[in-house]
C-alpha cells in the first residue's frame, strides 16, 4: 500500500521551478528532504520550529484554504523570517493533503543563498 503521490512545484527567486513528488501526510519540509531539493540552508531545524529557514510563500488561495492555522510557535518564528509577507508560512508546519496536490510555492531569495 501506497499513500497517494501529490506534487508540490517551487519555485526559486530566479525564477527556477523544481516539481517535486509527495505523499499524503508528508509535510513540504519531508518533500524537500526526501527528493533531495537544492534549496541551500533551508529546514535547518529538521522541523523543530527553531529556524525559520522552511519560510515558503503562498498564493492567496492555497493559503486560504490550507488545513491548518499556524500555533504561536509558528507565528513567532515567521516573525524572524526575511521577506515575510500576508501568506508566508513555514513549510514543516504544512502537511500535504489531497486537496493541496499540485500546488506551487514561492522560496523567498534569503533562503536560495545564504551565502551573499
Ligand atoms: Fe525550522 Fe521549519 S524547518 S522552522
Amino acid at each position: 500500500f501506497k499513500n497517494k503521490e501529490v506534487t508540490v512545484t517551487f519555485v526559486k527567486a530566479n525564477g527556477e521551478r523544481i516539481k517535486a513528488k509527495g505523499e499524503i501526510g508528508n509535510n513540504i519540509l519531508d518533500i524537500v528532504v526526501n527528493n533531495d531539493l537544492e534549496l541551500d540552508g533551508y529546514g535547518a531545524c529538521e522541523g523543530t520550529l527553531t529556524c525559520s529557514t522552511c519560510h515558503l510563500i503562498f498564493s492567496k488561495d492555497v493559503f486560504d484554504n490550507l488545513p491548518d492555522k499556524p500555533t504561536e510557535e509558528e507565528i513567532d518564528m515567521l516573525d524572524l523570517a526575511q521577506e515575510r509577507g500576508p501568506t508566508s508560512r513555514l513549510g514543516c508546519q504544512i502537511i500535504m493533503t489531497e486537496e493541496l496536490d499540485g500546488i506551487e510555492v514561492k522560496v523567498p531569495a534569503t533562503i536560495n543563498d545564504a551565502r551573499t
